[in-house]
């Protein structure tokens, strides 16, 4: 539309211009037609008036009037004379064809023929006049013959020129238009083309002109990269189209689910009361689960129940074994439920980590079942069932299952609260078919999870092969299409539901220290000279997260680039998990010998390259660490989703720091920014700890920005969101069913 106006603008002034050229130019064409014409005419006349001088010459010897009348009248069939007549003298002419009026005299034709343009008025109309003298043989003028000839044709041809004249000017005008538009057109298009090509560098970086201009390059690419560094920060700027925050959730636990109350059930309580040499100490256990779903409770509220694993939990709950937290803010309750040692090593230390964790995980560690075991996991997992339904406050409420812990759990609640919507998130990953088929009791714990309302895996692969799973080991209707099973009765959702954290506040922020600070802290804290580079690993002690990989990565980096030895150091926080088990324990001593193995080798002026820091961190330790690291290494073996990665990204608000993901963990789905690496592959690894301890600052930035971005928008709130308005829709279709039931029974 624009550019049309543009053309309009243009084009209007130029057509404009050429009808009052056209318009001036024409009388002028017209007279100069009437003289080419009027000159014809005259040289005709003299052709006429020669043929007939010697016919005249004899006559007028002969004296023979009627025989000049009849010469006179045989010329006239020529159409355009109006009128011959022969002056002998300046009276009447001495013989004259019928149109020309006895009144005239030579006198007056003769005057007539002198003028400009010798023109005369008959009745007629205009007719020209022109006189030829006739002499006879020796020359004599006898007399003039006066040529009277028609003009009107002239005007009739001067008026059909015009015409055509005209014609042909709004010809050419429009054909001329056409051919600016064109024009116009393509030198429109070329210049937004060349606008395009100058902005994007193309015009300055593309081949052709490379080869001409190559000092122009480094000129295209600063270029290249303001300009996207400007449209980040717009789009940074401009913030997520519609952010997910606590207030968001909030108000949609209280719209879609009528306000309903949220009960968690998790194994791991997000806060651990601890007795310390100088008494109780509130500990944040290393755990994603609590990560993500302690911020959703906050927002919420509710009531949430976990096992009671701390030493001094027992003594800081009231007689409902039930604490207000977090402490000093009272956000919601914590629920606590109390394990025999007998129940902690058959349900949590066997089933759920040596049965169901290595079989969900591709680690290579093979999975243990016990009958005994298994028994433990029954009651344990009734117990909490019984819990749920002791603190619900209503008959439908919303319980939010966590995890392999409690896979038997949904279809215990569900018999005791029919209308209660139950969503259980599995965080880990779910196995093919044949894997999951070697555990004993496959038909009972998928019975048990089908009892829920929705199950969440954190990928569209993992529902798949659950999906894939049931249809192999029970009979249960499958609608792909809708992501559904049907089973005894009662459908559940199978939905992918990503996890996330939650983004850090402003005020939280603010309270950071900055990045410089927290290098030096981190500097003074392990020993190490100023600008030395730190390679950060920050995992549970566990053998899927790829920590022996990683060191032996480390190592070959310093076999393969020397440059780097005492240089930089690969800091590892192992915090100490599941210690109980043996294949944990022969793990990680196995880590500690490599570790020292590497040490020996690579140490340079008392400087370690690995520091394995294998002891519980705070939450706001571990976020120093974050901000003072040069690279983060995430290299699990299998991981559901791993949230290290996206606390990384989120304590980096200065958008430096390079993030190395392992392609086997759920996040490398989302994280497209990081450097994307199998674990298994060291030498590959290798070479990223070697690409991301040299990448430019304009390139770190650059991937940080984009991993911040898409964090902060998939925050933990969007997943928490997520799963209640699909359970706010489930639960809206159940009543409306259960009405129609209603409706029919009475009818
Ligand atoms: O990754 C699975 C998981 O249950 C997480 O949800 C949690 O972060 C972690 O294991 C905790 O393990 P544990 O409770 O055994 O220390």
């Amino acid at each position: 539309m624009n550019t049309f106006r543009m053309q309009l603008r243009f084009l209007l002034p130029l057509v404009a211009t050429m009808l009052v050229t056209a318009y001036l130019a024409l009388p002028l064409m017209d007279k100069l037609m009437l003289h080419w014409f009027s000159r014809d005419v005259t040289l005709r006349g003299s052709l006429v008036a020669n043929s007939m001088s010697d016919a005249i010459e004899e006559r007028l010897a002969d004296d023979s009037t009627p025989r000049l009348q009849a010469l006179f009248d045989r010329v006239m069939q020529d159409e355009r004379l109006v009128a011959i007549g022969l002056c002998v003298d300046e009276g009447a002419p001495l013989v004259h064809t019928a149109a020309l009026p006895a009144s005239v005299t030579c006198a007056q034709l003769r005057q007539a023929s002198l003028q400009d343009s010798a023109r005369m008025q008959l009745d007629g109309g205009g007719v020209q006049v022109s006189v030829y003298p006739v002499h006879d043989s020796v020359g004599q003028r006898l007399a003039d013959l006066v040529l009277l000839h028609d003009m009107s044709f002239i005007e009739r041809r001067s008026k059909d020129t015009q015409h055509y004249l005209q014609l042909l000017l709004a010809g050419l005008g429009l054909i001329i238009a056409l051919i600016t538009m064109v024009v116009a057109q393509l030198t429109w298009r070329g210049w937004i083309a060349g606008a395009r090509a100058l902005l994007s560098g193309e015009g300055l970086i593309a081949p052709p002109t490379i080869r001409n201009a190559p000092e122009l390059a480094p000129l295209a690419f600063d270029l290249r990269a303001r300009l996207r560094n400007l449209e980040d920060e717009y789009r940074r700027g401009l913030g997520p189209e519609t952010e997910w925050t606590p207030e968001r959730l909030r108000s949609l636990l209280k719209s879609q689910l009528r306000g309903d109350e949220l009960i968690v059930v998790s194994n791991r309580e997000p806060y651990i009361h601890e007795q310390g040499p100088n008494g109780v100490v509130l500990k944040r256990p290393a755990s994603g689960l609590v990560t993500a779903v302690e911020p959703v409770m906050r927002a919420c509220s509710g009531t949430w129940i976990a096992h009671g694993s701390g030493s001094a939990d027992a003594q800081n709950v009231d007689d409902h074994d039930r604490v207000r937290v977090p402490p000093g803010q009272e956000d919601y309750t914590l629920r606590r439920i109390w394990l025999s040692p007998e129940e902690e090593q058959g349900y949590y230390q066997g089933l759920a980590n040596e049965g169901l964790w290595p079989l969900c995980h591709v680690a290579h560690v093979r999975p243990v079942f016990r009958e005994s075991d298994w028994q433990h996991y029954r009651t344990v997992n009734q117990r909490f069932a019984d819990a749920v339904v002791a603190e619900a406050r209503s008959e439908d409420p919303v319980v939010l299952v966590q995890d392999y812990h409690f896979a038997l759990l949904p279809a215990m609640v569900r018999e005791k609260l029919p209308r209660a919507t139950i969503i259980t998130f599995w965080h880990i990953p779910w196995p093919n078919p044949e894997s999951f088929g070697i555990c004993p009791w496959r038909q009972e714990l998928l019975r048990g999870m089908l009892g829920s309302t929705i199950l969440g895996f954190h990928t569209r692969y993992h529902c798949k092969n659950f999906i894939e799973t049931v249809d192999r080991y029970l009979e249960a209707r499958i609608e792909h299409e809708h992501s559904t099973i049907s089973h005894q009765e009662s459908d559940t959702l199978i939905e992918s539901y990503p996890i996330s954290i939650a983004w850090p506040t402003e005020a939280q922020r603010l309270k950071w220290p900055d990045v410089a600070t927290c290098r030096a802290q981190v500097g003074e804290k392990l020993g190490l000279p100023p600008n030395h580079r730190i390679v950060l690993g920050v995992d549970r002690f566990d053998y899927t997260k790829g920590i022996l990989e990683r060191l032996y990565a480390v190592e070959r980096l310093l076999e393969r680039h020397p440059e780097w030895i005492g240089q930089v150091s690969f800091v590892q926080v192992a915090a100490p998990t599941r210690g109980a088990l043996e294949e944990y324990r022969e793990f990680q001593q196995r880590v500690q010998r490599t570790a020292d193995r590497i040490n020996a080798r690579f140490s340079k002026d008392g400087i370690a390259p690995v520091r394995l820091l294998a002891e519980h961190h705070e939450p706001d330790e571990v976020n120093v660490l974050y901000r003072a690291a040069d690279v983060c290494v995430v290299t699990s073996l299998h991981d559901g989703m791993n949230l290290v990665c996206k606390e990384f990204a989120a304590a980096r608000d200065d958008e430096r720091g390079v993030l190395i993901l392992s392609r086997f963990a759920g996040a490398a789905r989302e994280l497209q920014e990081a450097l994307i690496v199998n674990p298994y592959h060291v030498e590959e690894t290798a070479e990223a700890l070697h690409r991301a301890l040299s990448m430019p600052e304009a390139e770190q930035r650059e991937r940080m920005a984009s991993l911040r971005m898409t964090i902060r928008e998939a925050n933990v709130f969007r997943w928490a969101g997520r799963m209640l308005t699909d359970a706010g829709r489930w639960r809206l279709r159940e009543r409306i069913e259960a009405r129609l039931k209603q409706h029919q029974t009475v009818a």
